[in-house]
Parts: C-alpha cells; structure tokens; sequence
C-alpha cells in the first residue's frame, strides 16, 4: 500500500500549498478557491478538490453516491485519520450495511456517558506525563506531551499489560514516522520500518484477543474478541484506534498551545477568563488536525454545475470549509467565544470520528493538567515546520523555566 507524504491531506498536497509555508498556512489559497473555483478540477492530482462548506458536508453525508472505500488501483487510505492502515476491513473505509457492522459494536463505548467514565484515567495519565517534565526547564512540548499522551491512553482503553507499553509505544511511533529526508533509502526504511511494526502488532493484537475472549474485562480488546467480527476485522479495529487517534489527538493539542501563544491568550485560559473548552472547539475550527478526506463518486453526481462522474475522485477540504464565510463570521480570526460552533473538524454522516469526544476530553484534561502545572509559558513559534502527516507542527520548543510549579 503507498503511503501519504501529504501534510493537509491525503496524497500529494495540490501545488499552490506543497511548500512548508503553504502547509502551514493554506487558508489563503483556501479563500482563493472557495470563492473563485468552489469545486475544481486539478488534472495533475486527478481528484475534484471541493471547499465550501455546504459541498463539503452534502459529500461527507451522502454515502450512496460518495463511497469511502479506498480505490482499487491506488490503496490509499481515503483520509488522514486513517493513514498507514494495512488493507484490513475497518469502518472507515466501508459504507453501510458494512459499515454499521463494523462500528455498531463499539459506538456505545464512545458515546459521551462511557467516556466521561475514562476522564480519571485520563488524568492519571495525564500527571505522569507531566511529573516527567518537573525540573526540565526546557523541552518539546510536542515529544514530550501531545505524542506521548494519545498513545498511552489507548493503550490503557484497549488494556495493553503495562510491561509491554514501551514495545507498543515503539510500534505506534514507527506506523506513524516519516522520513528524515527525501532519498530513496531514508523513505524505503521507513516504509519497511512501519510494515514490520505493523505485522507484529497485528499478531500480538491476535493474541491478546484470542486470550480475551469470553472474558469479562471491559477493555477494548476484551469487548472485540466477544463481538461478531472476524478475527481480521477485530486487529482491523485495533490498529485502527491506534492510527486514527493518536497523531489527530497530539495535533490537537499541539495547535491550541500554538495557537494560545500565537494570540496571547494563554494566560486567560489559565485563569479561566477564556473558556478553555470552547477554545478547543475553535482550535479544531481553525486550525483543524484532518484539513481534508477522500471520497470516490459511486454515481454521477453534479455538484455546484460541474458534472462528477462515476469513479472521479474527490478531496473534501474540511479546512477550507472551516473558515468558510458563508458559514462563520470573522472565520479567519481565532474567536473562542464563537456560539455555535459548528465546525466539521470530526467529519459528519456515518464516518463521523468515532473518538471525538474522547479527544476533547482528552485535550481539557491535558491542557488543563499542562497549564496549571507551568504557570509560565513561553513558546517558541519562530521557526514553526509542519509535521508532515496531518496539520500541525514537527516541534513546538518550550520554556517554562521561570515557572512557579
Ligand atoms: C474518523 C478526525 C481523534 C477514532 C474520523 C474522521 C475525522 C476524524 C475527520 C472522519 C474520517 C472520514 O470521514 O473518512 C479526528 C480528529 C481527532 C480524532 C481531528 C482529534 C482531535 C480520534 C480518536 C479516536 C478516533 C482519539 C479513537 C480513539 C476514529 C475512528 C474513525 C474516525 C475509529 C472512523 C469512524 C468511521 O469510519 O465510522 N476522525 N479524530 N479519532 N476517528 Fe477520529
């Protein structure tokens, strides 16, 4: 299967945008078209790119004419969330009945009742991660908090034995590493690092669950091997919990420290005089960790009078359709305060995130954890490069060295 070097999307990013700079920052290129080429064909990519919210969103609902299957020819995964997925049947890349099949077993699990049930091993979580800071004046915050948290609350939702949690640690880094440079070899080490991870967190996943099964525990694991998909489809959903919410969770994160510092408000969502959840909703609206999704056109379909056929392939930009004007006011400017809203950083219709209120769980808990413990910030946003995958940062280097926690 190839793998995506696209950091806003899915494949090779479109032209205007492949630069860091553009990476970084493609809301300009975004205005451009939403007003002037809504939804637009880019010969070279071989995909519809469709940027205004109420397009973005008929796509993503529509599931009769607009599949989420991946494609026959290329394999690629049809979204960010699910980049690096081995060809293993999971919901996100089914349409109903499969589709309901899949993840009607474990909807339950995510609603926000259950999940506010997990918040105290969040925390938990959450102060380990952040003991390991005291004393170090300096460090990353995105190595050091908003990757290492993700994976290691999935690993205790899914009951990963904590003997192995380093091992597992190790396999979700290489599925989701990138290339050190553009050589052949460095991008061959790494596609080879990934698939071997892959296969041998596939057979521990295997075995876990033929342990599991029939048992009573209320992990993850236990609650696949006791439903009615297929051993296959149960590593599936496994590995998929791993690739679809880790680096979504650690680029959330990483944007709304970003994004705090960038607009001087980190102090007000200390003291509270900014309301720190609603600063999440709008971190994931401006700054959305998924810019866009693939669908492929099961049926002509005309979309704003351009005629999509049968087999065209689209990119739905949820960024674009973020800070569209027709559906947000002031949509460039970073506004907490903003009621309501309604952004579809999480996708909408079936594929709805799955994790999405354990994300925002999990980024209150973090944030809150992060800035109550370090009551002085000081974040270096001078030489800010794009994590190439999603949207969001390689590093963010961090002071808080005259801090007085
Ligand atoms: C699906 C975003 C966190 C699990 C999606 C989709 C988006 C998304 C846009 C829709 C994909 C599509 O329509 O093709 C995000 C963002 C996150 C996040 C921005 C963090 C800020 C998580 C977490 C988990 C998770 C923490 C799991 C623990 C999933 C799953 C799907 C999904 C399983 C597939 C749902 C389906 O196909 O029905 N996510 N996600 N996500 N996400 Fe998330």
């Amino acid at each position: 299967m190839q793998s995506s070097d696209s950091v806003v999307g899915v494949g090779r990013p479109p032209e205007p945008i492949r630069s860091p700079e553009g990476q970084l920052s493609p809301f300009g290129w975004y205005a451009e078209m939403r007003e002037e080429r809504p939804v637009h064909y880019d010969e070279q990519r071989e995909t519809w790119d469709v940027f205004r919210y109420d397009d973005v969103n008929r796509v993503l609902k529509d599931h009769v004419s607009f599949t989420a299957k991946r494609s026959a020819e290329d394999g690629e995964p049809s979204s960010g969330a699910d980049e690096g997925m081995p060809m293993l049947q999971t919901m996100i890349t089914t349409d109903p009945p499969e589709h309901t099949r899949l993840r009607g077993f474990v909807d339950e699990r995510f609603q926000p009742g259950s999940i506010r049930e997990y918040r105290p091993q969040v925390e938990r979580v959450t102060e380990a991660v952040l003991d390991d800071l005291e004393g170090r004046g300096q460090f990353d915050f995105v190595d050091e908090v908003a990757i290492s948290l993700p994976v290691t609350v999935i690993a205790e939702l899914l009951g990963i034995p904590a003997e192995r949690r380093d091992q597992f640690k190790a396999w979700s880094d290489a599925l989701v590493a990138r290339p050190e440079d553009d050589s052949q070899e460095e991008r061959q080490r790494v596609q080879d690092a990934r698939q071997q991870a892959q296969r041998e967190m596939g057979r521990y996943f295997g075995s876990l669950l033929q342990e599991r099964e029939g048992g009573t525990a209320d992990d993850l694991i236990t609650l696949a091997a006791n439903s009615a998909l297929n051993r296959g489809e149960q590593i599936g959903f496994c590995m998929l919990l791993l690739l679809a919410g880790n680096i979504t969770t650690t680029n959330l994160l990483t944007n709304a420290i970003w994004t705090f510092e960038e607009e001087g408000l980190t102090d007000a969502v200390r003291q509270g005089a900014v309301d720190l959840e609603a600063a999440i909703e709008e971190t994931l609206r401006y700054r959305s960790p998924i810019q866009s999704l693939k669908r492929i056109a099961l049926e002509d379909v005309e979309l704003r009078g351009r005629q999509i056929q049968a087999g065209d392939v689209l990119t739905v930009w949820l960024g674009a359709a973020n800070r569209d004007p027709a559906r947000f006011d002031a949509p460039e400017e970073f506004r907490p305060e903003r009621q309501p809203n309604r952004h579809i950083a999480f996708g909408t219709g079936v594929h709805f995130c799955l994790g999405a209120h354990l994300a925002r769980m999990e980024a209150a808990v973090a944030l809150n954890g992060f800035l109550e413990r370090f009551d002085r910030l000081d974040a270096d946003l001078w030489n800010c490069q794009p994590l190439n995958g999603l949207y969001g940062l390689e590093s963010l280097p961090c002071d808080v060295s005259e801090t007085g926690g």
